[in-house]
């Protein structure tokens, strides 16, 4: 599967966005290192501090089903610069999923791909105890 693929799989989870205040639709889609997808949207509620993001619904959802290997993450966004990963994410992201390939996009054919570790240098994790 590749990144463009998988960004479809992102784009198409962000129409399911429960994006009642912001406005602002996230779609996510995780790929595992044997080929299956994890999809994800933003939930927000209304103490808004328990807003949940795409990256991190999709990482959940993978996990909690056994998934531990990963390749690669898109992610939708409806700006014109493509939303990349916010820090809280990053930090998930990075402890279990390591240096992931990150391909940011929009509905509009922006594409951007990236690598965790860039994203996200110098960082806390199991290593650091
Ligand atoms: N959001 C995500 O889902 N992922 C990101 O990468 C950035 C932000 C969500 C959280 C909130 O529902 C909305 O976008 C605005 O911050």
């Amino acid at each position: 599967m590749t990144a463009e693929e998988l960004l479809k799989h992102a784009i198409k989870a962000r129409d399911n966005a429960v994006a009642t205040f912001s406005r602002f639709k996230v779609g996510a889609a995780l790929l595992t290192s044997d080929g299956k997808i994890y999809t994800g949207c933003n939930v927000e509620n209304a103490t808004y501090g328990l807003t949940v993001c795409a990256e991190r619904v999709a990482l959940w959802k993978a996990l909690s089903e056994g998934e531990r290997s990963f390749v690669r993450m898109a992610i939708a966004s409806g700006s014109e610069l493509p939303a990349a990963p916010c820090g809280a994410c990053r930090q998930l992201l990075w402890e279990f999923c390591g240096d992931l390939e990150i391909f940011l996009g929009n509905p509009s054919g922006v594409k951007e791909s990236h690598h965790l570790a860039a994203l996200f240098p110098r960082p806390f994790d199991q290593s650091s105890l």
